[in-house]
């Protein structure tokens, strides 16, 4: 019997209109067009800035032409869920608000939560109920609004990060393509290196904790930096190893764009050329859940049916891991 494999079948993204330039960024921090594309890649980002708008609203975007993409309805949805670092609030769960304001009346959703590595943890979770056979389409979306977080007095952290997102369909493969294998990982030591220090349960928000700017992101960079290097590389190496993939058999990496060091260095390890390497940091910025669904949608015209593509990605936690799929169209 032919196993059955959970495959994407539709991507689709979404990112808010308005642009943030390194140059622009020049006038309000002291910093340089030239330091932040020398050190991250990075050229401009998206910020949303339409008042009452959150990840929500970027994920049911990416949701609504994802639909119209496969020609399907939302009520054929029947399981969603999304990862984000910066839900709409506390509570309910985001995906439970990206379900509302796209009609899908037929689904249950929730959000998972593994920062950066947050969609390609969904997207395994997600898999398994394809695999299984429990439910024939499930959406992942994978979205942030960074900005919401970020505290644009501090150099060394807001220059990297940007606001967006996308989802992918998943549906069952009967044709060997999809969801190969998946190594995921976490290091939960890790936290202190890269977290919000204020606004959950440990320490909820008051005049103090927000006079402290405890509610930004907290990065020591240099430090992810080196864990991130390591990490991602390595796991993309076993990923390949264990599945007897050489650089020559792989036609894709699509990393999470963090840093373009970081993606040079494992792109290295792997064995790959540049060209076969998604990059839109220069765009972007690091979209943190956004990042994978963003390259997956503007590389997807490239994408060939069995193209060997490993996805990897390294975040805050620390998590991080590597899945190898089979193109399916
Ligand atoms: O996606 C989730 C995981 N996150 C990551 O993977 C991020 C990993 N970390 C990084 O990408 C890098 O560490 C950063 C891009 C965040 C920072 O780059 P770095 O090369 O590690 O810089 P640094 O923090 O070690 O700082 C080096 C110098 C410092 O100056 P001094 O003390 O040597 O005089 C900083 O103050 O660069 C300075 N600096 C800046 N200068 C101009 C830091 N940020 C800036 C800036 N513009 N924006």
């Amino acid at each position: 019997m032919t196993k059955i494999r959970a495959a994407i079948t539709a991507v689709n993204a979404w990112v808010p209109e308005n642009v943030m330039t390194n140059k622009d960024m020049e006038k309000f921090i002291d910093t340089t067009d030239e330091w932040i594309q020398s050190r991250t890649g990075i050229k401009e980002r998206h910020i949303l800035n339409t008042p009452g708008e959150g990840t929500s609203d970027i994920g049911a975007r990416a949701v609504e032409g994802l639909l119209k993409k496969r020609g399907i309805t939302a009520d054929e949805i029947d399981l969603l869920i999304c990862a984000t670092t910066t839900p709409d609030m506390q509570f309910p769960a985001t995906a439970n608000i990206i379900s509302d304001k796209v009609g899908a009346k037929n689904a249950w959703s929730y959000d998972i939560n593994a920062a950066c590595s947050g969609f390609i943890f969904a997207l395994s979770t997600a898999s398994k109920f394809i695999e299984t056979g429990a439910y024939k389409k499930v959406v992942v979306i994978g979205a942030d609004k960074m900005s919401s977080i970020i505290d644009y007095t501090d150099r060394a952290t807001c220059v990297i990060f940007g606001d967006g997102g996308g989802a992918v369909l998943l549906e069952a493969n009967d044709e060997g393509n999809g969801i190969m294998d998946s190594i995921l990982r976490v290091d939960g030591s890790g936290r202190v290196h890269l977290h919000q220090k204020a606004g959950g349960s440990v320490k909820p928000a008051t005049a103090e904790t927000v006079a402290a700017k405890e509610h930004y992101v907290y990065q020591e960079g240099q430090t992810v930096f080196k864990f991130a290097v390591t990490n991602m590389a390595d796991v993309s190496a076993e990923i390949m190893e264990r599945n007897n993939l050489t650089g020559d058999d792989v036609s894709w990496l699509i990393p999470h764009q963090a840093n373009k060091r970081i993606i040079d260095a494992t792109a290295r390890r792997m064995g790959l050329s540049d060209d076969k390497v998604t990059l839109n940091i220069e765009r972007y910025g690091n979209t943190t859940n956004g990042t994978i669904p963003l390259c997956l949608w503007e590389w997807e015209s490239k994408f060939k049916k069995g193209d060997n593509i490993i996805i990897a990605a390294f975040g805050g936690g620390f998590t991080w891991g590597a899945i190898w799929i089979k193109w399916a169209y």
